[in-house]
């Protein structure tokens, strides 16, 4: 391979993502623990992946499920102890592991000592530590909430007559990075960590963490498109900057950060290396692809179109083509699974169309990260009652429906489809009642669909499981540093069936072919010249390749070729 590559361990990594709530309970609470990540270790090993990211474990009072931290130096008590965590970190090390923590620290929670100090006085130390109105200046700007009833992030408090900014809960008070104080204990934390031995920070809504402080009227073309406008604070990249001097610059680390409303031309101003800020970031063109991201969030839009789906991610592969890098996702705890929302769950559709996702994430250049149950090809749960709910987001959401006289059954409709909690039920580890998540009632309801075969057990002996698929699959990235460092070429771009790509690496060239289409398709490529196609893996039995560069895949079909 050349040298010039510029290799790091982060770009040939690939990600697993846990939500420790949902992935294994030992203690018989219903809740996931540290304890379970712990138990699980050898079989994420056995995945073939190089690098957890945890969401947050820190302590919290989980008004939305630990992304309210009230102790960044404590973990949840629900989730264990300090021990506990060393204990893990000291089982990935020992395992050539890599662990990721979440940093959030665009808000805190309202429980944090910081916040309780700030809203006691207003010439109390703390009080700069977070964004207060004065209600003698009037009714703050609007300012749009993404968890609120009311949809409102200012919070009037009687007790200082001011109003608190929190773009999310009115529990996540946002932070005020203005004050060196706050930046100076936000670095002293994740130093704190490093020391520990974590290998870095994947960074919550890291694109909203500076404010326009004079707080003006949202500019008309942002009014309830509000996220593009978070996201572009005046100093974000001199605070990203000096993070990464003070404190990410001494480590061989890890960042991703999740930049909501970040455009394709603000990518390189975050991960140009030359400007030492991060390593990557997830941008949200893919999940606002069918989904509306303003207000009311997540609400459906048209029905997606592939040819949309390849442009996204050949326009974001472009931009990191020479400088940066990216990142590869379909689903997350944010997201429904993907297998659901961009493949077909249905019986007949769901193996290939499962795998064939997974050979499209482990063939494209950034760094793929996968999140827990995606390898065994785990569904939406698709609720029927609110009731069944647990995420803020829904049950807020909900209330506002609500108060407005909406329409809520079109309303539990849309949420089958877009609430986070598809995405957050217990991991399906085999047949039995919890699907060995736990042996008391989940916090969560487990999908009954663990007793049809998407669970591991059922899958670990079966030649023919998506898990299965999934390791070999790994495996065909490791061997074939091509697929994460190669250049990327779109081919058929204007089909809507079928997915086809390059990738090329001095003198080896890749075809990969993906099959979006629930018929038998044949396809020709000849874009591009070869001779010899001889298959590396395809997730189905292969025909004959015809002449002329003809190509026959079956419904959702998968295939990687090596030409020559
Ligand atoms: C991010 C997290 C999400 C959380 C929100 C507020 O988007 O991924 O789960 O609710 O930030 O912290």
């Amino acid at each position: 391979m050349k040298k010039d590559l510029n290799r790091h361990w982060w770009k040939e990594g690939i990600v697993y993502q846990i939500y420790p709530r949902s992935f294994q309970d030992t203690t018989g609470t219903g809740i996931g623990d540290i304890q379970g990540v712990i138990k699980r270790l050898d079989y994420i090993k056995g995945l073939g992946v190089d690098i957890i990211w945890l969401n947050p474990v820190y302590e919290s009072p989980n008004d939305d499920n630990g992304y309210d931290i009230s102790d960044y130096r404590n973990i949840m008590q629900e989730f264990g102890t300090m021990a506990d965590f060393d204990e893990l970190l000291a089982g990935m090390k020992e395992r050539d592991l890599k662990l990721v923590m979440d940093l959030v620290v665009n808000h805190t929670s309202d429980e944090h000592q910081w916040f309780e100090e700030s809203r006691k006085s207003r010439d109390n130390p703390y009080r700069d530590y977070y964004h207060w109105w004065p209600a003698e200046k009037g009714i703050p700007p609007k300012r749009w909430s993404y968890f609120d009833v009311e949809g409102s992030a200012w919070k009037y408090e009687e007790i200082t007559d001011a109003y608190y900014l929190h773009y999310f809960s009115v529990k996540q008070p946002d932070l005020n990075w203005e004050n060196p104080e706050v930046r100076k204990e936000i670095y002293d934390l994740m130093q704190f960590w490093f020391e520990k031995g974590v290998d870095g920070f994947r960074m919550d809504v890291i694109s909203f963490i500076s404010k326009d402080m004079n707080f003006p009227e949202l500019p008309e073309s942002y009014k309830g498109k509000f996220i593009p406008f978070y996201s572009n604070g005046p100093k974000l990249h001199d605070y990203l900057h000096e993070m990464n001097q003070s404190v990410l610059k001494k480590y061989d680390v890890m960042t991703v950060g999740e930049a909501p409303g970040v455009s394709i031309e603000q990518a390189l101003e975050f991960v140009d290396e030359d400007r030492e800020e991060l390593n990557m970031f997830f941008h949200f063109d893919l999940m606002e692809l069918d989904r509306e991201a303003g207000e009311p969030f997540l609400m459906a839009k048209e029905p997606w179109k592939l040819t949309e789906f390849k442009k996204i991610h050949s326009a974001w592969d472009a931009v990191f083509a020479e400088k940066g890098w990216g990142s590869m996702f379909l689903n997350n705890h944010d997201f429904p699974r993907s297998v659901s929302r961009w493949g077909n769950d249905s019986r007949t559709h769901w193996y290939n169309s499962a795998t064939m996702l997974q050979t499209f994430l482990l063939s494209m250049r950034g760094t793929p990260f996968f999140y827990y149950g995606e390898e065994i090809g785990m569904t939406n749960i698709r609720f029927e009652n609110i009731s069944e709910y647990q995420d803020i987001n829904t049950i807020n959401r909900y209330k506002t429906e609500e108060q407005r006289g909406g329409n809520l059954v079109k309303f539990i409709e849309n949420e089958k489809d877009a609430s986070r909690d598809n995405a957050r039920t217990p991991m399906q580890w085999d047949t039995s009642e919890n699907a060995g998540f736990s042996e008391t009632k989940p916090w969560l309801k487990v999908n009954l669909n663990h007793q049809e075969g998407i669970n591991v057990a059922s899958q670990e002996g079966k030649k023919n499981s998506v898990l299965n698929y999934f390791r070999q699959m790994v495996q065909v990235r490791k061997d074939h540093p091509t697929l994460v460092y190669g250049s990327y070429q779109l081919l058929l771009q204007s089909d809507e069936e079928v997915y086809a790509y390059s990738r090329v690496l001095e003198n080896m060239r890749y075809l990969v072919l993906l099959s979006f289409s629930t018929k038998k398709k044949i396809k020709t490529i000849n874009e591009i010249v070869f001779e010899k196609a001889e298959l590396v893996i395809s997730n189905d039995e292969i025909y004959p390749t015809n002449q002329n560069n003809q190509f026959e895949l079956m419904p959702y079909q998968a295939c990687i070729y090596k030409l020559s």
